[in-house]
């Protein structure tokens, strides 16, 4: 039987990428596109199925910063498909980026340029938003849409004949400080997207403790600093372009530069061909790429606290059920 395959923001970047390197390696997967431009989507499917025609390449609408959007979606992929091998948790926002000129400059001439590079710890602030769910905007994209999407496609991921894989695009940018149990969804916050991203190791963390024992396992990546749309929201396209034989030569000392989308899902690709019970759940795994140009993933030891992660796991079960109960009054209301 076909392995089925579920991808979230498929539609460009890293996902889009990842999307070829599955196929690549194994055209007799099917591929299900859960993105929320359907004429993007489609054009996607395509060119996929042109290089790949014996793939089976399905599309799912899903804007996963509404959960309406996400419920409905989940139930066509329930139509479609008995059971999910993969899900692939990667859309993702980081909204209206602002450089920190002066973290940044203080930062050059500092004994943490490396780091600072690598992970744009400090250097980078957004302005969030409010969605028409009432939720921050980075924190339901990101993370919260996610969560209920895997709520809504339990039945298809749980067995326990042979395991089924959660892989979730997180980032090197998750930093611990700026999240907190007490403002999940960083609103107060000047680093939303550093908090989602935290939040999401957290879950993961949260989501192996609860149902490996299910047959249902979870594991974080960081794709390194690469050039997509997302990356286009901090600098314009051309400064990126000026930069890039500074960045080649950074290559050589931070290995976070893969810089093309392709680059950037190698542990994304590596994450689908390794046995799950096999991986630890408190490890980042890192697409990273060496001065000569050669991709590997390396471990990270994640700066993560069980009882946290359980905790915040317990605060979102009780999100969804006051979510689910707003839903339901909204659509029968009395
Ligand atoms: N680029 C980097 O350097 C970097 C570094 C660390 C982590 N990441 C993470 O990598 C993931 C992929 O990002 P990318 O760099 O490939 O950026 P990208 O090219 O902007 O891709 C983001 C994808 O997410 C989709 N998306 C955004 N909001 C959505 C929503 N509400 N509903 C459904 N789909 C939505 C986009 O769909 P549309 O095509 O419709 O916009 C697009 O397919 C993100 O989770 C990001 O946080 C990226």
């Amino acid at each position: 039987m076909r392995k089925v395959v579920l991808i979230t923001g498929a539609s460009s970047g890293i996902g889009l990428a990842l999307c070829s390197r599955l196929l690549a390696k194994d055209d007799e997967l099917h591929l299900c596109l859960a993105c929320r431009n359907l004429s993007k989507a489609g054009a996607v499917r395509d060119a996929l199925l042109a290089s790949h025609p014996s793939a089976q390449v399905s599309i799912v609408q899903m804007d996963v910063s509404s959960l309406r959007s996400v419920v409905q979606g989940a139930k066509e992929v329930k139509q479609k498909f008995q059971r999910l091998d993969y899900l692939y948790l990667n859309a993702g926002i980081m909204p209206n980026p602002q450089l920190n000129f002066k973290a940044f400059f203080l930062g050059i001439f500092s004994r943490n340029v490396v780091h600072m590079f690598s992970t744009a710890e400090g250097l980078l602030t957004q302005n969030d938003k409010v969605t028409a769910d009432g939720f921050q905007e980075v924190f339901e994209t990101n993370l919260f849409g996610h969560f209920i999407l895997i709520r809504e496609l339990e039945p298809l991921l749980c067995h326990s004949d042979s395991p089924s894989q959660l892989i979730w695009t997180s980032s090197r940018n998750a930093k611990k400080s700026n999240f907190s149990l007490e403002d999940i969804q960083h609103s107060k916050g000047p680093e939303p997207y550093s908090s989602s991203k935290y939040a999401t190791d957290l879950l993961n963390v949260a989501l192996n403790r609860n149902f490996n024992q299910k047959g249902l396992y979870s594991s974080v990546i960081c794709p390194g600093v690469v050039l997509t749309n997302l990356t286009y929201g901090i600098l314009p396209p051309f400064v990126w372009t000026l930069l890039l034989p500074l960045l080649w030569l950074i290559r050589f000392f931070a290995n976070a530069f893969t810089l093309t989308p392709y680059n950037g899902a190698e542990a994304l690709v590596w994450l689908f061909h390794q046995k799950p019970e096999s991986l630890n759940p408190l490890t980042k795994y890192l697409s990273s790429t060496t001065g000569f140009g050669t991709n590997y993933v390396k471990d990270q030891k994640m700066d993560i606290d069980e009882d946290t992660a359980e905790k915040f796991y317990q605060t979102l079960l009780e999100l969804e059920k006051r979510v689910r109960i707003t839903m339901e009054k909204s659509d029968h209301p009395s």
